[in-house]
């Protein structure tokens, strides 16, 4: 078996912190298991604004598609808030996603029963919590155009553009189904219908989709209500499949049934391409470089990396236990540890991982 090349983009932040995490765990796999993984790094981002003058350097992409996966941290920061819409950061990361066409973005949400304190949620209500989020991530509200601001007769106007193509739903909604199918069999598909056209055409596609597989169940949900349903009884959730900025909006507010945003991985999947895995939280500036930050969203990232990009399920299996036997050991960084309880640095916790594996 050959080396896999993995393309390293750290990004900003804590980032770099929790991927240099990361990759030191696949380094403990690698041993374990004799595997080969080939690191090579690149820009993106804040850094990448300095210096390269532009969130995504082209070398960047191409060392990107020449790889078999791609692991990133995060980006932005206070430093390039004020800067002109086409030199943030973020512009760098739905950037990466279009080019590289990421359009499935799953995100697992799952219970580690030695977290139960440090949700704020009561230990019944997420209890056996287990679902995964598809969100779409190429389209939507985040890429539709006209998106920008205007003075319209003497008035200054701003607009962004909710817009889909058909093909787009029905490639999202049907990877939401072929998961399902493998799973509790049940798709909630969220949207706002009762307002937006955009969201009634994604519910009639959605309705085109589930004939094919009539094993899962379909339930429409509204995104509000998604949004109170999460925390009122998140174990009806097996798979939510939803549009971009619903999406973002709902698993940044379902990370705290695992206890904190440093706990929930995501793989974006390409089908034509190499696929990139990242924890869902940016690059929280307010503990950059504190050696403070939870290092696992990022690792439990590398594990779906193993599992969906090249099918190393033992492997991946592997990294998931030793999170679940450090966690149980008492061990957490200072996001999800409770008054009393000894906190750990980021670099404790890759060890712990690291020894455990
Ligand atoms: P954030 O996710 O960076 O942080 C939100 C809060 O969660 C902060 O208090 C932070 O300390 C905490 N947090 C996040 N990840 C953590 C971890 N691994 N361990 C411990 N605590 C953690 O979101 P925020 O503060 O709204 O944004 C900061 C910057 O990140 C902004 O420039 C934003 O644009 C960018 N961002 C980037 C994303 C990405 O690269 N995928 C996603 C979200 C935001
Ligand atoms: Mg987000």
């Amino acid at each position: 078996m050959g080396a896999y090349r993995i393309a390293v983009l750290p990004g900003d932040g804590i980032g770099k912190e929790v991927t240099r995490g990361a990759i030191e765990v696949l380094q403990a796999i690698a041993t374990r298991f004799n595997h080969q993984f080939e690191f090579q790094y690149g820009l993106i981002g804040g850094e990448a604004i300095d210096r390269a003058g532009t969130p995504l350097p082209t070398e960047t992409l191409d060392m990107c598609r020449q790889s078999d996966a791609v692991l990133l941290g995060a980006v932005g920061g206070p430093k390039w808030d004020g800067n002109p819409p086409h030199l943030r950061p973020e512009k760098g990361l739905l950037a990466i996603r279009k080019e590289m066409n990421l359009f499935a973005n799953l995100r697992p949400v799952k219970f580690y029963a030695s977290l139960a304190d440090s949700s704020p949620l009561k230990a019944d209500i997420i209890q056996d919590v287990d679902f995964v989020i598809v969100r779409e991530l190429t389209g939507g509200l985040y890429f539709g155009k006209p998106s920008g601001r205007r003075v319209e007769n003497g008035e200054e106007t701003v607009v962004d553009t909710l817009l889909y193509k058909r093909e787009e739903m029905t490639r999202i909604i049907t990877v939401a189904f072929e998961l399902a199918s493998k799973r509790k069999k049940k798709v909630t598909s969220v949207d706002k219908a009762n307002v937006l056209e955009s969201s009634r055409m994604w519910r009639e596609i959605a309705e085109e989709v589930a004939k094919e597989f009539p094993d899962v169940e379909l339930e429409h949900m509204l995104v509000d209500n998604a949004a109170m349903q999460l925390i009122r009884y998140p174990k009806q959730f097996d798979v939510i499949v939803t549009e971009n900025m619903f999406g973002d909006i709902l698993s940044d507010e379902a990370s705290m049934l695992t206890g904190s945003l440093g706990m929930l991985p995501s793989a974006s999947l390409s089908t034509t391409g190499p696929s990139l895995y990242e924890p869902i939280h940016g690059s929280a500036p307010d503990i950059a470089g504190k050696n403070k930050a939870n290092p696992i969203a990022t690792i439990l990232s590398s594990a779906m990396m193993l599992r969906l990009s090249f099918g190393l399920h033992e492997e991946a299996n592997a990294i998931e236990r030793a999170v679940q036997q450090v966690l149980t050991s008492g061990y957490r960084t200072a996001d999800v540890a409770k008054k009393g309880q000894r906190v750990v640095s980021t670099k404790e916790m890759v060890d712990e991982i690291k020894a455990a594996i």
